[in-house]
């Protein structure tokens, strides 16, 4: 018997290809990680090739975007030489009814929350799994200074999450960021107020940054299979 198409891979390259299409010639594109995102940066460079749309620059958050964004043919600046971002698109581990998110499943959270934030619009991709009524189910990235792990993680559990330092696959050892940092993945029981967490966080001395995304997205499409089709639904 062979496996059919796999559900979640359709619904992450429709809501990719969905974002993909929102975006306007002339723009600058925050360029987001993962492998959503990575479908919506392949249409983007499909529609540049195409002739469809024309002078669009990308800002990339992570080694990876930049690379998959060469590979498809998008050029790329730096915050250095513009002083706005016109759109981001990026995925999220979790996403609540008030459009907070969880991000850093790919551990690119911190350049993310900066190229994500400064956009006039920041453009969440998903498929339907990411959505949830309250978040902490996924564990919360946070990203900290090697020197720092062992007070971090001693800060969190007394903040009540349990700390673990996230490891490599086929690399043996910690996952090192794209700054050269670790990442801790925070288990809580239940976010209730991700806002000020976001804070408390963030104030641990050690910690450069936190998954918790508070009041940065402004479009969440969602991906999901209705009656064996693929569609897209925003909220
Ligand atoms: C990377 C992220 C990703 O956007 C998030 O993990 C979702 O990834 P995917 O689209 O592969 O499910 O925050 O740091």
């Amino acid at each position: 018997m062979t496996a059919g198409p796999d559900p979640v891979k359709i619904m992450k390259q429709e809501v990719g290809r969905a974002a993909a299409a929102r975006v306007q010639s002339g723009q600058i594109v925050g360029l987001g990680t993962g492998s959503t995102t990575a479908f919506a940066i392949q249409f983007l460079g499909d529609r540049l090739k195409s002739g469809e749309l024309k002078d669009v620059l990308g800002i990339p958050t992570s080694f990876q975007a930049s690379v998959l964004a060469k590979q498809h043919g998008i050029p790329l600046i730096t915050l250095d030489d513009t002083d706005h971002i016109d759109i981001a698109i990026d995925g999220a581990d979790e996403v609540d009814p008030d459009k907070n998110l969880i991000k850093g499943g790919g551990a690119a959270h911190t350049r993310e929350k900066i190229v994500d934030s400064l956009a006039d619009q920041f453009i969440v991709v998903v498929d339907s799994t990411k959505i949830v009524d309250a978040l902490g189910a996924f564990p919360l990235p946070v990203e900290v200074l090697p020197m720092a792990v062992a007070p971090v993680t001693r800060a969190l559990e007394k903040l009540g999450g349990k700390a673990e330092l996230r490891m490599g696959i086929r690399k043996d050892g910690p996952v090192i960021t794209d700054q050269g940092n670790m990442v801790l993945d925070v288990k809580f029981d239940r976010i209730d107020n991700p806002a000020e967490l976001e804070k408390t966080i963030n104030n641990i001395p050690g910690v450069l940054e936190n998954g918790l995304f508070v009041g940065v997205a402004n479009v969440i499409l969602v991906g999901e299979i209705q009656d064996g089709q693929p569609s897209i639904r925003e909220f």
